[in-house]
């Protein structure tokens, strides 16, 4: 069977097979960023993307689609709730977005974690042309360089974190950390999101595997593996395509008149994960209500929480919260016809995502931690030239969208703060950060990323010698 030169590896392929409401198969578009960026970059270039269809048992045949060949890979219900739910988002998740809940630790899951990987590998050996280069991605998938490396010593192999990676006091509670260590090891070279997550990643390879490091190259004898930060993006170009059809400039008008034209309207847009601080934004929210600095019939705020692993316990009780949240803002501030606040449980296309980014006013990025957060640098290029752009500072963003109005989202008082100050800003000082915002989202594209990553995963692997 047909081989690539170019070959990606990720937990799910850029579309998710689901029944419909007519009982037929569909293919929608997987959620999440990764899927976001790695489809732009993808797109043309005849490669061959490796990663679950998400649902459970037999695998449909690879097929070619968007000028890329995808390669299905099977998880049965045990894995998907052993791999996925459990060791993937109910271990690695919390521990590596700094244990905002409590991860479970689980015996059981890790070798459901280390069986899927290993299929992964097999999968990526199976569709990899002779030196070709493999690209793997984010947390699901940490044991696969090592092991493909062993299946394929020809191949280039390079691994990106799309999250965070933890201060190593908190990798520290992983019972597999070595195993970790090493299986990311098997890659040319690393990729993360922010310096500080290639520190901590190399930090935690002095202690645990007792191995030299020298600035960001780690020495394995026989060769070297670079660790280092190349922070990811959007297809800037492809949004603005969307965003600048008559039909997504309507809708945007219409969006503003359907919630009766008000003076501003606030969004904040995130998978409901427990990581966005969406909790803390609507107590925000609701307490400028109280407080009588918002007024409920002038400032409307849109909630888009997208449905996200909605069979791990964190996750249903995040919904419970957001939720009962929700309703009390709406019952205490709502008239008929006009309600407070607009909550979408739903996940929407990308047309209507930038018909709301360009009828929002101000958007509310507060996330706990987050290893990038692409909705903010989709909101930067689809505003209007006085929005304004409210930024955790614990986001992979915040390192390269400085002018934007930051916050600490577990700082109550100054989040609404600077909400207040994001609402009543001068137009002109909103519209000065906005530009400068729109500069760096205009020219640090997912593409630049792309090449700027391979570029770095060609050179690999360096040796110690001559980063002095
Ligand atoms: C984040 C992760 C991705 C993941 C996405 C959606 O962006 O970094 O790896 O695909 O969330 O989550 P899900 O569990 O639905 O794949």
């Amino acid at each position: 069977s047909h081989t690539y030169d170019f070959v990606v590896a990720a937990n799910r392929l850029p579309v998710d097979r689901v029944t419909g409401e007519d009982g037929n198969e569909e293919w929608r578009r997987s959620p999440g960023g990764l899927v976001t960026a790695m489809d732009a970059v993808m797109r043309g270039r005849d490669g061959a993307w490796v990663g679950w269809a998400g649902d459970p048992g037999e695998a449909p045949a690879p097929f070619d689609d968007a000028g890329m060949h995808l390669h299905p890979v099977p998880l049965s219900e045990q894995e998907i709730a052993d791999y996925y739910e459990g060791h993937s988002n109910d271990t690695l998740w919390p521990v590596y977005h700094d244990v905002i809940i409590t991860p479970t630790f689980k015996r059981s899951w890790r070798g459901a974690y280390r069986a899927v990987n290993k299929r992964f590998a097999q999968a990526c050996a199976d569709v990899a042309a002779e030196g070709a280069t493999v690209w793997v991605h984010d947390y699901q998938l940490q044991l696969v360089p090592e092991m493909l490396r062993e299946l394929r010593p020809d191949l280039r192999i390079g691994w990106f974190n799309h999250i965070p990676f933890p201060a190593v006091e908190l990798f520290a509670q992983l019972p597999g950390r070595e195993e970790i260590l090493e299986g990311l090891l098997g890659a040319d070279f690393l990729g993360f999101q922010r310096t500080e997550d290639a520190g901590n990643f190399l930090r935690a390879v002095r202690q645990y595997l007792d191995l030299d490091v020298t600035g960001d190259v780690v020495d394995l004898g026989d060769r070297a593996v670079r660790a280092t930060a190349v922070p990811i993006s959007i297809d800037t170009e492809g949004l603005r395509a969307v965003l600048d059809t008559d039909e997504v400039q309507a809708r945007a008008r219409e969006i503003r008149e359907q919630l009766g034209n008000p003076d501003k309207i606030l969004l904040g847009v995130d998978r409901l994960d427990y990581t966005k601080g969406i909790r803390h934004r609507l107590k925000a929210f609701g307490e400028l209500l109280a407080d009588g600095q918002l007024d409920p019939t002038k400032h409307k705020l849109i909630q888009v929480a997208t449905p996200s692993r909605e069979r791990v316990k964190a996750y249903m009780d995040l919904r419970d919260q957001v939720e009962l949240t929700v309703g009390r803002i709406n019952g205490d501030f709502s008239r008929i016809g006009a309600t407070a606040l607009t909550y979408m449980h739903q996940s929407f296309d990308r047309a209507e995502m930038a018909a709301m980014f360009a009828a929002a006013d101000v958007m509310l990025v507060t996330p706990l931690r987050d290893g990038m957060n692409l909705v903010a640098k989709e909101y930067v290029t689809c505003c209007p030239a006085d929005g304004a752009l409210v930024l955790s500072e614990f986001t992979g963003a915040a390192t390269e969208l400085g002018e934007a109005y930051m916050c600490n989202p577990h700082d109550l008082t100054g989040l609404k703060q600077v909400i207040m100050k994001a609402i009543t800003a001068p137009s002109d000082d909103r519209e000065q950060r906005m530009s400068a915002l729109r500069s760096t989202v205009s020219t640090a594209t997912v593409q630049e990323w792309a090449k700027h990553y391979l570029a770095a995963l060609q050179a690999a692997p360096a040796r110690p010698e001559d980063e002095v």
